[in-house]
């Protein structure tokens, strides 16, 4: 008896250990909120319906498809266009507080400016959604430019690189806010400045994958972002605020990195990776300018490549004035961790903004996979960046804004990312509780499988499936989705929280 009873407690406390892992078993704040997110280029698909006009990304996938994994489009993608009906029904099903989607530029304004014709069509469609939410219950974050700019501001002035950038941004923000504001209360400007700019500009891997000048062209880029996320925020603030209530912020993206060992250098290599990836944008939003770090290491640099100035712009005191605090909150988009090890410098060559950052990075082998190479699964990173954000940048409110795991896809009992979800928000309980970090939302992405850019199809964050072969493009939902519903209903992570 006595042998049956001990055999029944250790039965019962492995399922509770298996079950639970160690997630905390605390409530989330009732004021926290829980959504998800999605990015037009990746789940609207009619890329040219209804009188869109092209975007950067139309071009890439139709000029270059073999840069595409399996050669894929976003041309019908989700056909989250044709399906909105569909979509906001499970997103009330799901019971989120929000949900974090971004506007195609070239669908509200085909060639970029808004002295050209506005596409009452792409109009129609945001409204649509803006005010079924509404009804709903659900709030709208949304993001203005998440990489989609349209191919004629590309052709005509080079895009990011050109400060002509700056207005046309900023008239095609105040366009968002004036037709979709008085029903938007979360705004933000740029999805992830440091991929966009790298990426775009220095390794080709996301458009317009134009790599003419590494160590020079992403630096131009970002500074031409946060002077476009400046200006946009003053209007902002100076026209819509008041009456429109909302507030504006940028997302930045960051790994956590984890010094490759306790020895000072690699502690010293992986702040000067933080503060080369995350400080880039987040340095200058709250004290003015670009981080100590960087300016110091890539003036040297270039001095020594030959280059009469740094290759890292510098910003005007006017320039530093406008920018310095233009954030409501900041919006994190956050996946993964990385070891950073310290290096001896590379020799002076070519510039390349590697060599500017001069770190070795890894994965820890323990850390478990995921179906895309640099995302692996590392919770208490998430708490750590938290944690260094706060202490960092003057405790700001932080929107998680993406976060979330990738399998190769078909599979509907997504265990792996259930357990990545788990894991991740109790990290954000502790880093909220123990940590006193004012962490205010948490975006999963994503609310359903997409194009994940030049990946293609091969790579898979949905909480709910698309049939990709099927032209109706059915969704449905992986088990995700219900561990994902209880925890929004419950604000809890675990069967009972304390
Ligand atoms: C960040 C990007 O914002 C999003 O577009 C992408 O799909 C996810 N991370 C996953 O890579």
């Amino acid at each position: 008896m006595i042998l049956q009873k001990l055999l029944f407690v250790f039965y019962t406390s492995s399922l509770f250990w298996k079950n639970n892992l160690c997630a905390d078993n605390r409530k989330f704040p009732s004021d926290f909120k829980f959504g998800v997110a999605t990015a037009s280029y990746q789940v609207e698909g009619a890329w040219n319906a209804d009188g869109k006009g092209e975007n950067i990304w139309d071009h890439l996938t139709h000029s270059q498809p073999h840069l595409v994994k399996d050669n894929s489009t976003g041309d019908i993608a989700c056909d989250a266009y044709h399906n909105s009906k569909e979509d906001l029904a499970l997103l009330e099903d799901l019971g989120v507080d929000f949900y974090h989607f971004s506007l195609s530029w070239a669908r509200i304004l085909p060639t970029g400016y808004t002295d050209g014709p506005v596409n009452e069509a792409g109009v129609k469609y945001y409204a649509n959604i803006l005010s079924e939410l509404e009804k709903r219950k659900i709030e709208a974050v949304i993001t203005l430019f998440h990489w989609d700019m349209p191919q004629k501001l590309q052709d005509d002035f080079g895009g990011l690189l050109n400060d002509t950038f700056i207005d046309v941004f900023a008239s095609y923000a105040q366009l968002a806010f004036r037709l979709f504001g008085s029903r938007v209360k979360y705004w933000i400007t740029f999805n992830e400045p440091f991929i966009m700019c790298q990426h775009g500009f220095e390794n080709a891997r996301k458009a317009p994958a134009i790599t003419k000048a590494p160590g020079i062209d992403l630096y131009t880029c970002g500074h031409v972002v946060l002077k476009a996320h400046a200006k946009t925020y003053r209007i902002y603030d100076k026209l819509y605020r008041k009456t429109q209530k909302g507030r504006i912020a940028i997302a930045l993206d960051t790994d956590w990195f984890e010094p490759a060992s306790a020895d000072p250098k690699d502690l010293e290599a992986a702040e000067r990776f933080l503060q080369f990836q995350f400080g880039w944008f987040a340095h200058p939003l709250v004290f003015g300018n670009y981080p100590q770090v960087m300016i110091d290491r890539i003036e040297e640099r270039s001095k020594k490549e030959g280059f009469k100035t740094s290759r890292l712009p510098e910003f005007t005191k006017k320039e530093i004035d406008e920018i310095k605090g233009t954030f409501d909150f900041i919006g994190l988009n956050h996946y993964t961790s990385t070891l950073a090890k310290w290096r001896e410098d590379i020799a002076i060559g070519k510039p390349e903004s590697s060599k500017d950052l001069s770190v070795s990075v890894s994965k820890d082998s323990s850390w478990e996979g995921s179906a895309s190479s640099w995302l692996k699964v590392v919770p208490w990173g998430l708490r750590k960046i938290a944690k260094w954000i706060k202490d960092t940048y003057k405790n700001p409110e932080i929107m998680i804004a993406e976060n979330g795991y990738s399998d190769p896809g078909g599979i509907l009992n997504d265990s792996r990312r259930i357990n990545y979800y788990r894991e991740y928000l109790s990290n954000v309980l502790k880093a909220i509780y123990d940590d006193g970090v004012n962490i205010t939302a948490y975006t999963a992405w994503s609310f359903m499988d997409n194009f994940e850019w030049l990946e293609g199809y091969t790579q898979k964050f949905g909480l709910y499936s698309v049939n990709f072969s099927d032209p109706e493009r059915p969704r449905t939902p992986k088990s995700s989705v219900n561990f994902y519903k209880n925890v929004i209903r419950t604000r809890c992570l675990v069967d009972r929280c304390l």
